[in-house]
């Protein structure tokens, strides 16, 4: 029997109910992507029926729903700083949360003046092209150890036409040479990996190496700040994404390496979200 949009999508809401914090959303958001259209057109034509390849794929995707991957791999994309990226499991999903790091960034950096930034760990792209989104004066680094990643941050920066991001495959800063950089901004893995708050579903889905890290998830947060220090140009800004807990743990650390000015931002519920600093020159 063929459904209705207006059924479809009462359907979907009831099999999400259990899976999902917001049910009605995501079933509207899939049965959109199902059909092509966008979500303003479900609700103008609620009688108009699905075909069967339509009910097929829609069925397809709130099973997988079901099973808790991320809306974001089933559209295949996501939205950030508000530039649409695509995103495969090769990648993290970029979260709101990032976006404290790129704000912070855009703050430290002059307008005007061509700076080089990397963003280490890009990922889908996320915080580079959002800062040259802002700032086409910007000379920007994305790197990161994952050639998948990197295939997927390519093809952002092919949509978005951003053409002032320049892409690097290697470990932290070892594609980049001695006192090159003006700032470096980084959201590394810094899950620890017995972190009780991890959802299952999330280490099921996204991929590892993009989450979790040794030492209290202190380890590659560690080895940015060290190597960091022989690429920052004199004065140069380390602008760190971590979690809500390690605040503190960051600033004594950065003041240890013989950082400056080590001060944290905090996102909306009063987190410590992201650590900055500044290599004394
Ligand atoms: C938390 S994800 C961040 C992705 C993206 N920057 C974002 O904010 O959505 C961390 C990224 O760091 C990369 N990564 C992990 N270890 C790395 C290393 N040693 N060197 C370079 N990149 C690394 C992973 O492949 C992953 O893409």
């Amino acid at each position: 029997m063929s459904l209705t949009i207006g059924q479809a999508l009462r359907q979907a809401g009831r099999q999400l109910t259990a899976h999902s914090h917001s049910p009605r959303l995501d079933g509207e958001l899939l049965l959109a992507h199902c059909l092509g259209v966008n979500r303003s057109h479900l609700h103008a034509w609620p009688e108009k029926t699905l075909d069967a390849a339509q009910q097929h794929y829609l069925e397809h995707l709130l099973a997988r729903r079901r099973r808790g991957e991320p809306l974001a791999y089933l559209l295949g994309e996501q939205e950030f700083w508000s530039l649409k990226l695509r995103v495969t499991p090769d990648v993290l999903v970029p979260r709101p949360e990032t976006e404290i790091l790129v704000e912070t960034a855009l703050e430290l950096l002059d307008k005007g003046s061509p700076r080089n930034v990397a963003d280490l760990g890009t990922g889908s792209g996320a915080i580079a092209l959002a800062l040259a989104s802002e700032r086409p004066e910007l000379n920007i680094f994305a790197s990161d150890r994952s050639a998948a990643a990197l295939a997927v941050a390519r093809d952002n920066r092919r949509r978005l036409k951003l053409d002032n991001v320049r892409l690097l495959l290697g470990h932290w800063l070892c594609p980049f040479g001695p006192r090159s950089l003006e700032l470096i901004a980084a959201n590394p893995p810094y899950v620890a990996a017995d972190d009780p708050e991890l959802e299952a579903s999330v280490l099921r889905h996204e991929p590892r190496q993009a989450l979790i890290a040794d030492g209290n998830g202190l380890a590659e947060l560690l080895a940015i700040a060290h190597q960091a220090r022989d690429t920052l140009r004199a004065g140069g800004w380390l602008v760190l994404e971590h979690g809500a807990r390690q605040g503190q743990a960051m600033r004594q650390l950065l003041t240890t390496l013989g950082y400056r000015d080590c001060t944290s931002r905090r996102d909306l519920a009063g987190l410590e979200r992201v650590s900055l600093a500044r290599w004394p020159g």
